[in-house]
């Protein structure tokens, strides 16, 4: 079997990962609390000690508000802690995938695709890139949107968000004039599963096969789970990012090197996840 040693799999990601793939994927878990990743000589011990094929980086700090704040924190975790990880493991010579994200690209010339020239603006965006810049053409880098599943007590997605204000019949603006890429964590778990058997370094969109605006978003949330959409109303991108941080606008995202696996559509996942929680 083969052996995947990965951070993150208590993450959102990671844990569906984990559970989709297990029977036929030996794991090997290093969690937080037995290494921090920004630790180099921590990680260097660690990686030496265990016995794998592939590593799996899944690990961030995800707080894409909380990075502007956290700046150092967000470098030493998403940059720095990919390098420590990615030398240890290079020095055994084997192989590293690592996980990152659309917000790479600014959202104002879109479609993106693996050869679009990322331009990331925020500092989350900026520290994941940074991670990125390290290993570029030597590792897998996968970049993932807008990731949802069916089920996890530990974080809500965008997708159980929306589905909780309708369901609770709770006011939502949502912007009509932006676009995003909802990718089933499911499809994730099925295309790495791919990767891991024919590794090949590049990088990867593993992405939903749609790009829909969060407004029309909700409504598929409303119309495939039967909710009502009476207190739901449009507002513009500029409206919307004079009172939060600002997003990439245009998040249309695709693949041209995805020639394995097909993406769910936002629809096709959301009636995935209906059947799942009604079994
Ligand atoms: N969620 C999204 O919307 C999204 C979108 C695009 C890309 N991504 C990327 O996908 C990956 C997984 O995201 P996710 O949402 O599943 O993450 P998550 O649920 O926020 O989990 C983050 C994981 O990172 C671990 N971690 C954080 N700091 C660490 C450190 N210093 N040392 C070791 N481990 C540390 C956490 O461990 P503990 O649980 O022990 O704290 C946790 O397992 C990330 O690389 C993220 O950048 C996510």
């Amino acid at each position: 079997m083969l052996k995947v040693a990965l951070t993150g799999a208590s993450g959102l990601v990671g844990s569906r990962i984990v559970e989709l793939l297990n029977q036929k994927i030996n794991f090997i878990s290093v969690p937080q609390n037995k290494l921090d990743i920004t630790n180099a000589n921590a990680v260097s011990r660690k990686i030496d000690q265990i016995d794998f094929d592939i590593f799996l980086h899944l690990a961030a700090y995800t707080n894409v508000i909380g990075a502007e704040k956290d700046r150092e924190l967000a470098f030493q975790v998403n940059r720095d802690g990919t390098k420590n990880l990615f030398e240890a493991v290079n020095a055994k010579n084997k192989k590293f995938i690592y996980i990152s994200t659309d917000f790479v690209f600014d959202g104002t010339t879109p479609p993106y695709n693996e050869t679009s020239l990322p331009h990331p603006e925020a500092v989350y965006a900026q520290s994941k890139y940074a991670g990125e810049q390290l290993l570029r053409d030597k590792v897998i880098i996968v970049r993932i949107a807008y990731p949802y599943r069916a089920r996890f007590d530990a974080k809500r997605d965008f997708f159980r968000t929306f589905k909780m204000f309708l369901e609770e019949h709770r006011p939502l603006s949502m912007i009509s004039d932006s676009l995003m890429t909802p990718t089933f964590i499911d499809d994730i778990a099925y295309a790495l599963d791919y990767l891991f058997h024919n590794y090949k370094p590049g990088i990867y969109h593993l992405v939903g096969s749609q790009a829909i605006s969060p407004y029309g978003a909700v409504m598929l949330v409303a119309k495939i789970f039967n909710l009502k959409t009476d207190l739901v109303t449009k507002i513009t991108y500029e409206e919307y990012v004079k009172t939060r941080a600002r997003l990439p606008q245009f998040a249309d995202i695709r693949s041209i090197h995805n020639n394995f696996y097909k993406m769910k559509s936002f629809e096709e996942g959301l009636k995935e996840i209906k059947h799942q929680l009604e079994v």
